[in-house]
């Protein structure tokens, strides 16, 4: 056998070193790296924990399509943000800070599918610790089957007895594998555990869930090697001081990636929040300057979000700009399209931007509400509470059209609005006489400046 080696890992890109470095000159992180013993094991002679049959190669057209039926996991969110369940066979990772509610989700979604066979290999809580849980979230469920273990190879030898429909390991960062002697949630320990129950699910067509876990600084051995092997990545994230939880799906090899999935954490577990629009709006009664509607689309789904702006002058000499849930280099753009454009002395003030409900929206649609929030706050000037927007701003301060602005249109019809702002450019080859809803045309910043402020 190898004499044991000792190297140097980069725990955030899998680099490696024979010594160590500040550094890492592959991604540029600063002390990433973690000294760890690299046992080589001649993978022939080696007895692997999972010995898969003989590969043969397939002619493209004779492949049966027919076997990739998906698992439906009964939980609506969750199936969308799959694109459409789970595919048998596939690895998907769920990350998350800790406490967001990783392990709630899937062992919820795990107690609802009363006829499959699901097993939950937990390396992070112990048996009763699941038992509260399972008990508040789906007492009358029997379906499920809770594994305490992580070592890698005993696992293997229980799946062999379970034979398990789906897997759920809680989490990823907790195995180890003897083939390896570093730590669990080492690069090394990951990769190694991954590989391996990758090849399981391949082969036995068992649809693997992983847990993963992040931290805001990224100091743990991350997902971020693990999205290079699982066929999708899902992120779950929200705001701990918030209720609601969003699904996001960050890589799918069977769907697409701009899915979301949003969920309200009860003392029963998560919610699906099948109508989000409800939720993202604010119900104050009193009617406060600084708050424009957005018609919004994330995946394929709109919503209505609102977007909140505090403008005061600026008390020490450098405004601060800050932004939550809205990309703040964006904010900045907006800022001076309105100092250039519509004459606004913006740069002696200080501007605050919040998206309510502690949601990350990526759609270009909600600059022109963004603009009108800062304007109003500005102005002191409410917008019409019926009144919302959906449009892109361009660098010249032009309103640019947006994507799909007929579901936008009907989601703020559905909801009750009177009035919604869009681009002017947007009029081509859509009839607007069968709305309701009272559609406003904007070309530029100036047109908003005048029809509202
Ligand atoms: P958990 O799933 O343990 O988070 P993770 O696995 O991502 O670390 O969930 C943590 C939080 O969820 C915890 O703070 C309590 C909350 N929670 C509820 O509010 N309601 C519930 O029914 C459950 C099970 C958890
Ligand atoms: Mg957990």
């Amino acid at each position: 056998m190898a004499k044991p080696k000792s190297i140097f890992v980069c725990q955030q890109c899998g680099s490696k070193s024979s010594k160590w470095i500040g550094k890492c000159p592959a991604c540029g992180e600063w002390n990433t790296y973690v000294e760890e013993i690299e046992q080589k094991t001649n993978s022939r002679s080696g007895v692997s924990a999972f010995t898969p049959d003989k590969s043969v190669a397939h002619r493209i057209a004779d492949i049966d399509l027919a076997e990739e039926k998906r698992i439906s996991t009964l939980n609506n969110e969750f199936n969308r943000v799959l694109g459409g369940g789970l595919v048998p066979g596939s690895l998907v990772l769920i990350g998350g800070e800790p406490g967001i509610g990783k392990s709630t989700l899937l062992l919820q979604v795990a107690l609802a599918m009363n006829n499959i066979e699901v097993l939950y290999i937990t390396g992070e809580e112990s048996l009763q610790q699941i038992k509260m849980r399972a008990a508040r979230l789906n007492p009358d469920s029997d379906n499920c089957t809770i594994l305490p273990e992580t070592q890698l190879e005993t696992i293997f030898i229980h799946l062999a007895s379970i034979k398990p429909n789906i897997i759920i390991i809680d989490s990823i960062q907790t195995l180890h594998t003897e083939k390896i002697e570093s730590s669990p949630g080492s690069i090394s320990q990951i990769r190694e555990c991954t590989n391996q129950i990758l090849q399981y699910a391949k082969t036995t067509a068992v649809p693997v869930l992983l847990i993963g876990h992040i931290t805001k600084d990224g100091s743990i051995a991350g997902p971020k090697i693990l999205e290079h092997v699982v066929d999708t990545v899902l992120q779950f994230e929200g705001d701990q001081n918030h209720m609601y939880r969003i699904l996001r799906s960050v890589k799918n090899r069977y769907g697409s990636t701009s899915e979301l999935g949003i969920y309200e954490m009860q003392n029963t577990g998560l919610r699906e929040v099948s109508n989000p629009s409800e939720l993202l709006l604010s119900n104050f009664d009193v009617q406060l300057s600084g708050v424009a509607i957005s018609s919004a689309i994330e995946g394929i789904r709109p919503f209505l979000i609102e977007i909140q702006a505090l403008v005061s002058s600026a008390a020490y000499g450098t405004p601060q700009r800050s932004s939550t849930g809205f990309d703040l280099r964006r904010l900045n753009m907006l800022l001076a399209v309105l100092e250039k454009r519509a004459g606004f002395r913006l740069a002696t003030k200080d501007v605050f931007l919040n998206i309510a409900g502690g949601i990350k929206v990526n759609d270009p649609a909600i600059d022109l509400s963004v603009i009108c929030a800062i304007l109003s706050s500005n102005q002191d000037v409410l917008i019409g509470k019926d009144v919302c927007f959906s449009g892109e701003v361009g660098l010249a301060g032009e309103i640019r059209p947006v994507n799909r602005i007929e579901q936008r249109i009907k989601e703020a019809e559905k909801l009750g609005f009177s009035y919604i702002v869009i681009s002017e450019y947007n009029k081509k080859g859509i009839d607007f006489t069968k709305y309701k809803i009272k559609i406003v045309f904007v070309k530029k910043v100036g047109d908003i400046l005048k029809k509202f402020f």
